[in-house]
C-alpha cells in the first residue's frame, strides 16, 4: 500500500503544484515582462514540458488510487472520502482532456504561425480551464485528507 499512496500522493505534488506555480506565480510575472508574442512562446514552451508530466500524473493517479481500493476491498469498504475523490478526480481528468486536445493543441499551432491574437483568445481559455482545475485538485486534497481523518 505504502508505495501506491507515494506514487498517488507524487503524482497529486507534480499536477497540483505545477498548477499552482504556472497559475500563481509565472503566470503574473510573464505579464509583467514580456510582451504578448514572446510571452504566448512562453507559455507554449511552459506548456509543453508541463503537460507531459500531467499525462504522467493521469495515468498513475487513478491507477494507483483504484489499485488500492481493490486492496481495501473494493468500493463498499472503503469511506465517502474516497468515493468524492475518485469522482473529482475523474472530472480533472476530463477538464484536462479538454485542455489538451480542444485548446492545446489549438494554442500551440496559433503560436507556430504567428497568430498572436487567436493564440492569446485560447490561451485565455487555458487559464480559466487550468483555474478550475487547480480548485478542483486543492479541494479534492482537503476532502481526501480531512475526510480520511473524520
Ligand atoms: C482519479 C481517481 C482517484 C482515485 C481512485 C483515488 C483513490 C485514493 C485512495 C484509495 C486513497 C487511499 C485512501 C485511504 O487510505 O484512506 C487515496 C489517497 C489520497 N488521494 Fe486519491 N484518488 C484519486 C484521485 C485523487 C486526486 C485527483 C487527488 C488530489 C488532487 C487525490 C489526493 C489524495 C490524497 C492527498 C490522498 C492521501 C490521503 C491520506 O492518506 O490522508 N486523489 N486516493
Amino acid at each position: 500500500m505504502a508505495p501506491l499512496k507515494f506514487i498517488h500522493l507524487l503524482s497529486v505534488l507534480i499536477w497540483v503544484g505545477g498548477m499552482f506555480f504556472a497559475y500563481v506565480v509565472l503566470r503574473p510575472a510573464a505579464v509583467e515582462i514580456l510582451e504578448p508574442p514572446l510571452r504566448l512562446r512562453l507559455w507554449d514552451s511552459v506548456f509543453r514540458r508541463f503537460f507531459a508530466w500531467v499525462w504522467f500524473t493521469v495515468a498513475a493517479l487513478p491507477i494507483s488510487g483504484l489499485y488500492m481500493i481493490h486492496l481495501y476491498g473494493g468500493m463498499a469498504q472503503v469511506g465517502r472520502h474516497v468515493h468524492f475523490m475518485l469522482t473529482l478526480g475523474l472530472v480533472m481528468i476530463a477538464v484536462y482532456g479538454h485542455v489538451f486536445f480542444s485548446c492545446y493543441r489549438k494554442f500551440s499551432r496559433h503560436v507556430a504561425e504567428q497568430n498572436w491574437k487567436e493564440a492569446g483568445e485560447m490561451l485565455g481559455k487555458i487559464r480559466k480551464l487550468i483555474a478550475v482545475n487547480l480548485t478542483l485538485g486543492l479541494l479534492t486534497t482537503g476532502v481526501a485528507v480531512i475526510g480520511k481523518a473524520l
